[in-house]
């Protein structure tokens, strides 16, 4: 079955979120597994649907004097069940890197939730023809540090830089060249099957083309999970390929 994630980011009051609760609520049957990734705040209001939960971010801190940040066990403790990791965002607008994601990933794993792990590109480096080399380390600087009987658990968001908000994809056989790149990476150096989903610019018009990609296990949608509509029919032609 595939994983559609809504990442809402930073955008629905409290009113519109009960809205947009209220609606996906009339559409999501649990094929395909749909994550509702609200802001923190908001996390309690999505816990009686036929949906899972997700969390945005995570603190690599477990517990102490760090003033605004939300632990894996804060997090598992409101029945989250996956938290992004490595967003490009977080990337880039708040300058954390790889070695920052490693304690996220790890205390994520810990508290039994499920990370996804976002990785990806940005357009100087494909340009550059330096994407798989890229991905490589993005994967390796993180997996080498997690323990081989939790490498399965994690899943993996292909999101090419370039192409989040940006309403710009890579081609379908540049999308199944990379994400046959990370099984094979992962299956050889951890002798693991993984779960890899796509992310950047999904919308209602290119899901069925992206839906076509077999090894492709899911998608991580921006933009296009803030129209409700656009969201239900990114859902339910996800649904139509098991
Ligand atoms: P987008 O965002 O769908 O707006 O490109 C995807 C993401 O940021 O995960």
């Amino acid at each position: 079955m595939k994983l559609i994630v809504l990442n809402l980011k930073l955008n629905f009051t409290l009113s519109e979120m009960v809205v947009y609760k209220k609606r996906l609520d009339e559409f999501v049957t649990g094929d395909p597994e749909v994550v509702v990734c609200p802001q923190y705040p908001y996390l309690s209001l999505f816990n009686d649907g036929n949906y899972n939960l997700g969390a945005q971010n995570v603190s690599e801190y477990t517990k102490g004097a760090f003033t605004g940040e939300v632990s894996a066990k804060d997090l598992a403790s409101l029945d989250v069940d996956y938290v992004i990791v490595g967003h490009s965002e977080r990337r880039t607008v708040f300058q954390e890197t790889d070695q920052n994601f490693i304690p996220k990933i790890i205390n994520t794993l810990n508290n039994n939730m499920t990370p996804i792990y976002c990785i990806g590109e940005n357009k100087e480096e494909r340009n550059r023809k330096k994407t798989l080399s890229v991905i490589q380390k993005q994967l390796a600087t993180v997996l080498n540090r997690v323990a081989l009987e939790n490498i399965s658990k994690i899943v993996i968001a292909y999101e090419p830089i370039w192409a989040i908000g940006s309403g710009k994809t890579p081609t379908i056989s540049e999308i199944d060249e990379v994400i046959t790149f990370i099984k094979n990476f992962v299956l050889n150096n951890y002798k693991e099957n993984i779960k890899v989903i796509y992310g950047g610019s999904v919308n209602d018009y290119n899901i069925s083309t992206l839906n076509k990609l077999d090894n492709c296990d899911g998608f991580i949608i921006g933009s296009s999970s803030l129209n409700i509509n656009e969201a239900q029919l990114i859902v339910k032609t996800t649904k139509l390929k098991k």
